[in-house]
């Protein structure tokens, strides 16, 4: 039997599949001939499967129920995807095909182009990079990163330098193997200090609004690294605004709601996602908070 109860043996086993592993994974070669992408967010991925399991602890659940449950799903989720991808991504480093498209960011390559004067891109530059090199996909860490920055300030900072640091790597034309790998170890190794700390914080109301409110205020920074990474955030705000309605009863409650149905909506046809327009929307759920 697999504990499935446990939050981390959840995501691992979820994420064997939905991000892959050693014995089994997805590259861009298998993306190209039809198979889907992947992405996950455990909180969102288990509540729309549907769920056809109980949890101790989880609301509706008498006995020791815990109203926060779902935040500590999110950030657990986040640390296990987190370290997980890394890992998947210091064995690819020696793998035979390098660089793995499939850890880039896909609408880098796979967007229409339109007149230079009216390119985002072009406007925005290429910070960290020269120009038309295709960025790493930062969106296991986009969110996560404000989630670490509320729970653990001192470990936000030591995982912001060295994944800030893989990113510059990853997002050359070939990147260094060695020094790839070695970057991604050590973050996995911060990913997985971090992952504990998220499963055994205690989380509550005041914390979960803080969670929210600093995701949707980082609206520019989050959107600017790509259609993955707002995806995240999306679905990150949905489960926090979710588990926080339920317990507290927010007076805004459906325009909240509408305002982050409104996240997803620019999300539909990533090939023309516009980070200004995300993070606008990102803007309308954050003065809702307030
Ligand atoms: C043995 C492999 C495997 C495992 C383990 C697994 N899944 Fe999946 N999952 C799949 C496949 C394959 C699909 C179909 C993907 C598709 O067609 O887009 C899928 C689809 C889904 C979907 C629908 C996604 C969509 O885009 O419609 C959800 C939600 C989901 N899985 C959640 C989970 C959760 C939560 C877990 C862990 C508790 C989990 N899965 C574990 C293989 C797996
Ligand atoms: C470095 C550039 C680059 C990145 C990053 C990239 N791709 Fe591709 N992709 C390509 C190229 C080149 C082709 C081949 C296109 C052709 O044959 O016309 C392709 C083909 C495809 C195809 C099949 C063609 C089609 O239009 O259906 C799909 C689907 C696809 N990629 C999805 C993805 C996804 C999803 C990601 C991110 C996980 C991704 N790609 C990342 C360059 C890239």
């Amino acid at each position: 039997m697999y504990d499935t109860r446990d939050l981390t043996k959840r995501s691992e086993k979820c994420l064997s599949c939905h991000l892959g592993n050693d014995e089994k994974s997805v590259d861009h070669e298998m993306i190209a001939a039809g198979h889907p992408d992947l992405f996950f967010e455990l909180d969102t991925f288990s509540d729309v499967m549907p769920r056809h399991w109980k949890v101790p602890g989880e609301p509706g659940e008498a006995a020791g129920a815990d109203p926060w449950y779902n935040v500590r799903e999110l950030t657990t989720g986040q640390a296990v995807q987190l370290r997980q991808s890394l890992l998947r991504l210091a064995s690819r480093s020696h793998g035979k095909i390098w660089p793995e498209y499939s850890e880039l960011q896909c609408y880098a390559c796979h967007h229409s182009l339109t007149p230079p004067e009216q390119s985002w891109r072009q406007a925005r530059g290429y910070p960290g990079r020269h120009p038309g090199n295709p960025p790493w996909n930062p969106s296991r860490y986009a969110v996560f990163r404000d989630v670490v920055h509320q729970l653990d300030g001192e470990n936000a900072e030591k995982l912001d330098s060295e994944l800030s640091r893989l990113g510059q790597l990853m997002s050359q034309l070939n990147p260094d193997r060695d020094a790839v790998a070695a970057s991604a170890t050590n973050s996995a190794h911060l990913a997985d200090e971090l992952l504990a700390k998220m499963n055994s914080a205690s989380y509550d109301p005041v914390i979960t609004l803080r969670l929210l409110q600093a995701i949707s205020a980082d609206a520019d920074n989050i959107s600017g690294q790509g259609e993955h990474s707002a995806a995240q955030a999306a679905m990150a705000v949905q489960s926090l605004f979710l588990a926080y309605d339920q317990n507290e009863k927010l007076q805004n409650s459906a325009q909240l709601r509408a305002a982050i149905k409104g996240l997803f909506q620019e999300l539909q046809n990533p090939s023309v996602y516009d980070p200004a327009r995300f993070a606008d929307q990102m803007k309308q759920v954050n003065a809702l908070l307030r």
